[in-house]
């Protein structure tokens, strides 16, 4: 049977699946690497360690598998990240990652000086600390002998693509997020190349998600392979979970926490609080996107608790639901929806001397679950109906979080059959790149299906329906101190 290679190229590792063309999973690898912090709120992966650990994992994954199966390959990946090639292909300095706020200053001058309206008119979207322009603006002003050497700009997935293929490529849905894209047009602005100095010849070449870009070269040994355009990891898992018609939701909760919405048609939050990006079926979506979600589970956890037994930590904390006066702020990596602030920052609220480290862990998921909640009354306010949604990511796997979310949000939380949401949906991908479907729909109505549902409970919700608005006061609150502490 034809064989398909989903690869959602993550913050922490690389997960790669086998997929049988009938949808099921034949085998799936996952594969860590490091991520460097050179300073605080910054942060740095060496596209090198995601080739190396994802070509190590290809090996691990069709062991005993056939590689003349393999039909296609294609991709998820962590958005916004800048990689920078020079004239022979070198990579010019450590990839600048999605959730790195170095560059406040670059940020501000694009909002303020170029100003939101302008950039809302180029591109859909206005600068945020993460998104890729700003990072070419930071390396041209901080590291003159890095810019002056640039030859190609690529996204992270679109780097492991350039090495299987030769092609320098790029999808509309990633491209979305780097600031220079005309989104609802589908082509390079011209008006942002000149406002940050970017030579349109350093950019990829545009297509579709599943849209084929060219053949594995033959030091890979998968002679049969074509490697179709690929993802960013939200819209791949946007696929992967089947959220593709016109308002589905889907949340992922993994080192970043998005509400992704799917349209049909292009549309633009009023006030720029939610991502106006491509779909990888052809269409758009808007999205909010928080920048620490299961990354502050892990962190309370294996950094303070010194535990990475997530399961028995979270034991028993359902009979504490609905009765935790212990709040938590995730903003450990700043925060990019809706605040847009570098410099917003973690904290425990609430404690006293009985307070149970049940508590604080719970309290941890319950401000993660409040800040998708504030995507989601942007979304509201936006005319936006969510009735429901379905989750992926791997803080899905907590029965208790989805519970939580379930009641903050007041709406059923569907799981997926197939949990690995960006691998899968890069798995379909390459099937329809390689024309086993003739689109993303038809393979996704043939074989995504859901597990099981949590709903909310009357009471329960009322419950977070107070905890949540006493929540929405602490950031404006603290926001003026958290500045202050900045300097
Ligand atoms: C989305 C975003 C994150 C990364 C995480 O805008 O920045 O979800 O894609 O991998």
């Amino acid at each position: 049977m034809n064989t398909y290679i989903g690869i959602d190229l993550g913050t922490s590792s690389v997960k790669l699946l086998l997929v049988a063309a009938d949808g099921s999973i034949l085998n799936s690898v996952t594969k860590e690497y490091p991520i460097y912090y050179p300073q605080s709120g910054w942060s740095e992966q060496n596209p090198e360690d995601w080739l190396k650990a994802t070509v190590d994992g290809m090996e691990e994954l069709l062991n005993g598998h056939s590689r003349y199966e393999v039909k296609g390959v294609s991709f998820g990946g962590q958005m916004h990240g800048l990689v920078l090639l020079d004239e022979e292909d070198n990579v010019i300095r450590p990839a600048i990652l999605w959730n790195d706020g170095r560059t406040q200053k670059q940020t501000d001058y694009l909002n303020t000086v170029i100003g939101r309206e302008k950039l809302s008119r180029y591109t859909a979207n206005i600068a945020f600390a993460g998104f890729t322009a700003p990072k070419i603006l930071w390396v041209k002003e901080n590291e003159p002998e890095n810019f002056a050497r640039i030859a190609k700009i690529m996204l992270p997935k679109d780097y492991l693509a350039y090495k299987l293929t030769g092609v320098h490529s790029t999808d509309y849905s990633d491209a979305s997020g780097m600031l220079l894209l005309d989104v609802q047009n589908k082509c390079w602005s011209k008006e942002m190349c000149e406002i940050c100095s970017v030579d349109e010849k350093w950019l990829p070449k545009l297509f579709e998600s599943y849209e084929r870009i060219g053949q594995v070269r033959d030091e890979y040994n998968l002679p049969n392979a074509i490697v179709t355009a690929g993802a960013g990891d939200n819209a791949a898992a946007a696929i992967g979970t089947g959220t593709i018609k016109n308002g589905n939701c889907n949340i992922s909760l993994g080192t970043s926490g998005t509400v992704f919405i799917a349209q049909d048609a292009f549309s633009v939050d009023k006030n720029n609080a939610l991502h106006s990006f491509a779909h990888a079926n052809g269409k758009y979506h808007l999205m909010g996107c928080i920048l620490s979600a299961a990354s502050c589970n892990k962190w309370w956890s294996e950094e303070i608790l010194k535990t990475t037994d997530f399961a028995k930590e979270q034991e028993g904390l359902e009979e504490y639901l609905g009765d935790n006066d212990v709040y938590f702020l995730p903003y450990l990596m700043g925060e990019r929806s809706p605040h847009n602030d570098v410099n917003a920052k973690g904290c425990f609220i609430g404690m006293r001397m009985d307070t149970t480290r049940q508590q604080m862990t719970l309290a941890v998921m319950e401000g993660v679950a409040f800040a998708l909640r504030d995507c989601v009354e942007v979304a509201k306010a936006n005319g936006l109906e969510i009735n429901s949604t379905k989750i992926c990511g791997g803080g899905a796997k907590s029965d208790v979080w989805k519970k939580v979310i379930s009641n903050v949000l007041g709406i059923p939380v569907y799981a997926l059959s197939v949990e690995e949401g960006p691998a899968y949906g890069a798995a379909i991908l390459a099937m329809v790149g390689a024309n086993e479907y003739a689109t993303v729909q038809e393979a996704v109505e043939k074989f995504v299906t859901t597990k099981d549902a949590v709903f909310p409970d009357k009471s329960l919700t009322k419950n977070y329906e107070e905890k949540y608005r006493r929540f929405q006061k602490l950031y404006p609150a603290l926001k003026e101190w958290t500045l202050l502490s900045a300097q």
